[in-house]
């Protein structure tokens, strides 16, 4: 049961609620595996590629809410990685990537999720977002050193983990302000944070399709 609290911000409480997901996400055979240096470039290539559809469809989303009064305040920190994670995979796999990928069964899940509610709802958009960029922003640069030093991807392949002129704890830091602020019902909020745990659930999955 989530709790309504109010006297904890929101930033704290979704925090604390979903550190369970966030541990059993960080610690699937897949990432593990990937940050200990026992895959390869390929492994990386392919989670890569199963970004790509996440972001295209997430980003989609932003358009879509980029002018609702709360959602759109996050939209504005300019964070998107379509660009970048074009610029990797055809850097991993040439120039034909696009046509040599397709979303797994859990990418589906995740998009078919994302279509569902982040399209017109700014709390499940905000939590698909959250769950992402401030992911990039944390344990993706832990990510991407591993991936530099186990594997030797250059910087031309993780320029998905690069957020060139966004100074990250400073972005961190007004994200949580601006989550604390959200005027959002205590339904909104729960909304939210359930959304969270949802997407932390998708992520997970597509970890266990890549490592199956
Ligand atoms: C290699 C795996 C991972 C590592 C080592 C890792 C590590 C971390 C660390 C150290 C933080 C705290 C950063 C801070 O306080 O500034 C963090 C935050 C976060 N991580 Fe991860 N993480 C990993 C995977 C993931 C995954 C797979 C997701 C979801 C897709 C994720 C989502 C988040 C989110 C949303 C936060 C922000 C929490 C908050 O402060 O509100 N992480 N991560």
């Amino acid at each position: 049961m989530i709790n309504a609290d109010t006297e904890v911000g929101l930033a704290a409480r979704v925090r604390s609620l979903t550190r369970a997901d966030h541990e059993a996400a960080e610690t699937t055979p897949f990432v593990t595996d990937l940050m200990a240096g026992r895959l390869d470039v390929g492994a990386y290539a392919r989670l890569a590629s199963q970004h790509y559809f996440i972001y295209e469809t997430l980003e989609q989303a932003a358009a879509a809410l980029r002018s609702d009064p709360v959602a759109g305040s996050f939209v504005a920190f300019g964070l998107d990685r379509l660009p970048a994670l074009c610029a990797d995979l055809h850097h991993l796999r040439g120039s034909g990537w696009r046509t040599e990928i397709s979303p797994l069964p859990a990418t589906r899940d995740y998009l078919s999720r994302l279509r569902e509610v982040a399209f017109t709802d700014a709390p499940s958009f905000v939590a698909h977002h959250y769950t992402r960029y401030l992911g990039d922003l944390s344990g993706g640069q832990m990510v991407k050193r591993a991936l530099r030093r186990e594997y030797g991807v250059g910087a031309a392949g993780t320029s998905f983990y690069e957020f060139p002129g966004v100074a990250a704890g400073a972005v961190k830091r007004r994200y949580r302000e601006l989550l604390d602020a959200a005027p959002w019902s205590a339904a909104e909020q729960n909304r939210f944070i359930s959304e969270v745990k949802q997407a932390f659930h998708h992520n997970r999955a597509v970890f266990e399709n890549l490592a199956a």
